[in-house]
């Protein structure tokens, strides 16, 4: 995190589930980052998401952070009967109680974004999914754009699949970029803000220099083509969890 910091990175994605909020506020104190130049996202496990234990949950992770409230709070994963109001509802809450600035959600499915979108007026400010180029997820792009919700990526590059596609590297050279760098850019360009991990320093610094360059309209196409690959790594019956995404995100 010290890397990330150093070079620039101010958005942090935590979650609960990850166990690893305390080392996250840990670290975020001995940095001494100004609070307000942070962005930090975390998330509410299933388990938590239920009235009794969902502000309990969400101040003990205020605790760990060591910040009065998260910048970003999205429901780690929609609710297994698929009855999204009442977790909306949640979120709102910790939103009235001052403990979250956004709130958002995660591995949402378009029919959830939709009624998630109309159990509340306040803005939902991502739903972060799984989006890299070797899955298709057209009609979570379409459902952003029609219900305001925007994607974040997880999985950008789908922990190292990618690079097993030459044709990132031929795209990559014509740019004087890396294959990552290329991958990174297709999901900005498809309108996704992009969540990254990576423990090693040239990587970090790579993944952070996206913003200057273009990928021409062609080579987005070719990209696009890959999608029809539909590799998916948050699925079922590994994470439980994990959305069945809606029938059409699998046709071409
Ligand atoms: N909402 C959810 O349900 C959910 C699920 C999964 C993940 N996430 C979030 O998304 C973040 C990233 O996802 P992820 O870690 O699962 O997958 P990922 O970003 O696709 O893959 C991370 C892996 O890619 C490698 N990598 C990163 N940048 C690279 C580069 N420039 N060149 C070569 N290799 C590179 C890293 O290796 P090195 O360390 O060797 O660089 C690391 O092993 C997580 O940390 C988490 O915050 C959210």
């Amino acid at each position: 995190m010290t890397t990330a910091i150093e070079i620039g990175y101010r958005a942090i994605d935590t979650a609960q589930a990850y166990g690893n909020e305390a080392d996250v506020g840990a670290a975020l104190r001995t940095l001494g980052v100004p609070r307000s130049e942070l962005c930090i996202t975390t998330k509410v496990r299933p388990s938590n998401d239920c009235d009794e234990r969902f502000i309990p949950s969400l101040r003990e992770s205020l605790d760990k952070l060591g910040v009065d409230r998260v910048d970003v709070l999205l429901l780690h994963f929609p609710p297994a009967d698929g009855d999204v109001a009442p977790s909306v509802r949640r979120l709102e809450e910790a939103v009235r109680l001052g403990l979250a600035g956004h709130i958002g959600v995660s591995n949402f499915t378009a029919a959830m974004m939709n009624a998630a979108r109309s159990a509340t007026s306040l803005p939902l400010v991502a739903n972060q999914v799984e989006f890299h180029p070797l899955l298709d997820q057209r009609v979570l792009l379409r459902a952003a754009t029609e219900t305001g919700i925007p994607l974040s990526s997880y999985c950008s590059v789908a922990r190292g699949e990618v690079f097993k596609y030459p044709l990132f590297d031929d795209i990559a050279k014509g740019y004087g970029k890396t294959a990552a760098q290329v991958v990174l850019r297709w999901i900005l360009q498809k309108g996704v803000a992009i969540t990254t991990m990576s423990t090693r320093r040239e990587n970090i610094r790579a993944n952070f220099a996206v913003m200057d360059f273009v990928l021409s309209s062609v080579d987005m196409d070719r990209i696009d083509v890959l999608n029809a690959t539909h590799y998916r790594i948050v699925d079922r019956p590994r994470v439980p969890d994990a959305p069945v995404f809606d029938p059409a995100a699998t046709q071409h």
